[in-house]
């Protein structure tokens, strides 16, 4: 899945370094992560199955194809932004509303930042904000029918 995003190149190497650092630590970033958006947003819990070692390992990959895919042309532009739309609508099976991307964003956000440290100056913080919104953005998008997709 590509992330429908034109970050600058100077925002891809930030988001990109910081990632990396992220991912070199020990601590497993989706872990913590979902403990704190349990913790700071109690509601969510019903949302998620008991179990969340699925899911927690599934996030991890989805950004890693995200981060991965950032600065690569993109093949199939409408079919990467359709998974994103589609991965919406199904969150919206999910029981997840729109004010809850805004929540998310700011945990994963303050994960990033409470792990980095101070490698996570605010630059790093405004390009993370720049993808996180455009992904959120395309996942909210009205399902783009199949017949209207780019080839
Ligand atoms: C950038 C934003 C997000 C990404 C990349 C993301 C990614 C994913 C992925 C890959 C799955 C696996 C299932 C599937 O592919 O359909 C999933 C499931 C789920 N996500 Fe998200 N998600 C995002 C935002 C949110 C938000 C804002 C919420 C609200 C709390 C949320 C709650 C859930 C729930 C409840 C499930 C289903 C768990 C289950 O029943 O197995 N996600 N998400």
């Amino acid at each position: 899945m590509s992330a429908p995003v034109a970050l600058s190149p100077a925002q891809v190497v930030l988001v990109r370094a910081s990632y990396a650092a992220i991912t070199r630590l020990e601590q497993d970033y989706s872990a913590r992560f979902y403990h704190r958006l349990l913790e700071r947003h109690p509601f969510t819990r019903a949302l998620f199955p008991d179990d969340l070692t699925r899911q927690i390992s599934v996030f991890r990959l989805t950004v890693d194809a995200l981060i991965a895919q950032l600065d690569q042309p993109e093949a199939q532009p409408g079919a990467a932004r359709a998974a994103l739309a589609e991965l919406g609508q199904r969150h919206v099976g999910y029981g997840v509303l729109t004010h809850h991307y805004a929540y998310v964003g700011e945990v994963l956000l303050d994960t990033f930042a409470e792990m980095a440290g101070d490698g996570f100056d605010a630059a790093t913080r405004t390009a993370w904000e720049a993808l996180y919104a455009a992904v959120a953005q395309a996942m909210l998008d009205p399902p783009v029918p199949a017949a209207e997709r780019k080839p």
